[in-house]
């Protein structure tokens, strides 16, 4: 297959649209869309955020070592978008969306209501990289909205309907249809 060179760059996809939701010492809520964001450790369960060094947020995870991970639904592209390009310093982010809050359980920092997947997050390392910082987090709680929970007591993909972000290109997409189960439908290739 014929390859062209993009060069070095951000280009990479598909990834998560997260809004991260902070709180300062004053009791201020922020929230910022970050889509740099992954799950990189499972005992315990660990996340991996990457936050440019003059954010509003990273500096309310400094102070207070916690926040929430909340998983945008496809429905809600504008506000994400939106609280991609403005700052808490400036602008209350929550008043421009609409979108609100509830008390998490384990952190101080709230959960964004609409969003039906939250990970509360503690800060458990940080590692400079250039003008990022790659921050680790202890997941010590979920929460899922009820509905997004189908029959089985598993989040249902077509309810919960994440939004896909694809960075590099700079587009919102949502997801297709499932095409297989994970861990298991690979074992296909095995049979005669
Ligand atoms: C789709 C999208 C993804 C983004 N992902 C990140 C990210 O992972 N890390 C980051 O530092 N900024 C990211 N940004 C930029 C921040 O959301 C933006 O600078 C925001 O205004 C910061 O808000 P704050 O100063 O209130 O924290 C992203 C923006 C968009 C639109």
């Amino acid at each position: 297959m014929h390859k062209q060179l993009l060069g070095p760059s951000i280009t990479f996809f598909p990834q998560p649209t997260t809004l991260v939701s902070t709180i300062d010492a004053t009791g201020k809520i922020n929230i910022m869309t970050a889509s740099w964001v992954a799950m990189v450790s499972k005992t315990p369960p660990t996340l991996a955020v990457s936050l440019h060094h003059l954010r509003q947020s990273y500096a309310n995870i400094r102070e207070q070592g916690e926040f929430v991970v909340n998983v945008v639904p496809a429905d809600l592209v504008l506000a994400a978008d939106y609280c991609g390009l403005r700052s808490g310093k400036e602008i209350d982010k929550l008043a421009v969306t609409g979108l609100t809050t509830v008390r998490a359980t384990k952190v101080a920092a709230p959960l964004i209501a609409e969003c039906p997947l939250n990970l509360e997050c503690r800060l458990t390392l940080e590692v400079p990289l250039g003008d990022y910082r790659l921050l680790l987090a202890e997941v010590v709680e979920v929460q899922a909205t009820a509905s997004a929970i189908d029959a089985h007591g598993d989040l249902s993909a077509n309810s919960f309907d994440p939004l896909v972000y694809l960075g590099g290109i700079r587009e919102y997409w949502s997801l297709g249809e499932k095409r297989a189960t994970a861990y298991k439908d690979g074992l296909q290739l095995e049979k005669p």
